[in-house]
């Protein structure tokens, strides 16, 4: 009977301590919400069927956005390669899962929604 008392204390000094400190520090830098090629890129997005197969910071169907955003560098030869795989689909380079198709969707637009993407690498 005594020891059970004994182990029940001890347990109780083993709840305390752990319990993190976020600092969420916002103040002074530019959000990338910011950016006007965030709300164009995003909203097509919205209006399309990529969030079936895609979301922001987690792996679905299809690659999270945020990685995508950061294994390609934001340059003009990326935008367009990654508008182009968005436009004709294609698989291999994150897996065997092909993207399907997506021929309605205009170059101009599919550029837009990959500068999106690509701002995303800053998320985390
Ligand atoms: C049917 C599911 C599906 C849909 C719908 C889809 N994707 Fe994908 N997407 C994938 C898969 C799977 C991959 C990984 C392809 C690979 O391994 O190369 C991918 C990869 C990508 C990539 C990275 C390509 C690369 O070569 O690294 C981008 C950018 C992308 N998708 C954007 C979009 C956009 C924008 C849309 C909406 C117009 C969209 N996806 C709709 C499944 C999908």
């Amino acid at each position: 009977m005594k020891k059970n008392i004994l182990i029940l204390s001890l347990s109780v000094f083993c709840f305390a301590c752990g319990g993190s400190s976020s600092d969420s520090n916002t103040g002074g830098k530019a959000s990338i919400t910011d950016n006007p090629d965030f709300e164009k890129g995003l909203n097509l997005i919205v209006k399309s069927d990529c969030l079936g197969c895609h979301k922001t910071n987690e792996v679905s169907v299809g690659p999270a956005y945020n990685l995508i955003g950061k294994k390609y560098e934001n340059t003009e030869a990326n935008i367009n390669t990654l508008a182009e795989k968005v436009q004709k689909g294609g698989s291999g380079n994150w897996g065997t899962v092909p993207m399907a198709a997506h021929t309605g969707i205009s170059k101009e637009d599919a550029v837009a929604m990959v500068k999106y993407i690509l701002l995303l690498k800053d998320e985390k």
